[in-house]
């Protein structure tokens, strides 16, 4: 058996294009049968809470409150999930330039010292090792060139935040100029599907 873990994070629901790029890669992986168990998290339906004051210690320390303990096992929930995963597919709009804060949330409860990465002599190591990812990023304008490429926060971030957890073979596909009108949405929709079949051939999850 081979365990999907699918993050959906956009905020506009039906209109969303990455949640329907995601549906659709999802589909793929599973009618080809290169996962047989699919674990969902909407992370906009069911977001996540800030780590606070009253709560990061769950996370990053030892809990010792009734909030703290709440959140360690929230956080060993998700981190359940992570592990579990054979592969992962991210639905990540690119919101003020970066992540919208229901997905980086879900990152806040995964990286975890001791569980997900630990330091070394030579440095942070990450702990979940072995699997693929699959990014679905969508935006507003045009990052992968041209003027606003230094302004792309999302890509490089979500890169940093999973390889340092130890997962490094990650696919980006983007969806860039959706809001230049529904030509260019549709050309970008066209062009991330062609990406994401690649993704999901069984040769290219084996490889
Ligand atoms: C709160 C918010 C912030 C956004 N910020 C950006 C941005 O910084 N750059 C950009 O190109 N598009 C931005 N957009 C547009 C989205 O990236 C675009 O609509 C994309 O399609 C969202 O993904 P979705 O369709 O899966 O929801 C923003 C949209 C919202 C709602």
């Amino acid at each position: 058996m081979s365990n999907l873990l699918v993050l959906n994070s956009s905020a506009s629901g039906e209109a969303s294009v990455s949640n329907l790029l995601v549906q659709e890669a999802v589909n793929q992986i599973v009618d080809g049968n290169l996962a047989t168990h699919v674990v969902r998290r909407d992370l906009d339906l069911d977001p996540l809470p800030h780590l606070t004051s009253r709560t990061a210690a769950g996370v990053r320390a030892e809990p010792a409150t009734p909030a703290e303990r709440e959140s360690r096992a929230l956080s060993d929930a998700l981190v359940a999930e992570l592990q579990a995963a054979d592969l992962i597919v991210i639905g990540a709009p690119m919101y003020n330039f970066s992540l919208p804060t229901t997905l980086r949330a879900w990152f806040d409860h995964v990286l975890r010292p001791g569980v997900t990465f630990g330091y070394s002599e030579a440095g942070p190591k990450g702990l979940v090792t072995g699997k693929r990812v699959l990014v679905v990023e969508a935006r507003g304008g045009l990052y992968s060139e041209g003027p606003a490429q230094a302004a792309d926060f999302q890509e490089p971030y979500l890169r940093q935040l999973l390889g340092f957890i130890g997962l490094t073979d990650v696919t980006f596909v983007r969806a860039e100029k959706i809001g230049f009108g529904p030509d260019a949405r549709a050309e970008a929709i066209a062009k991330a599907r062609v990406e994401i079949a690649r993704f999901a051939q069984p040769q290219a999850i084996a490889a």
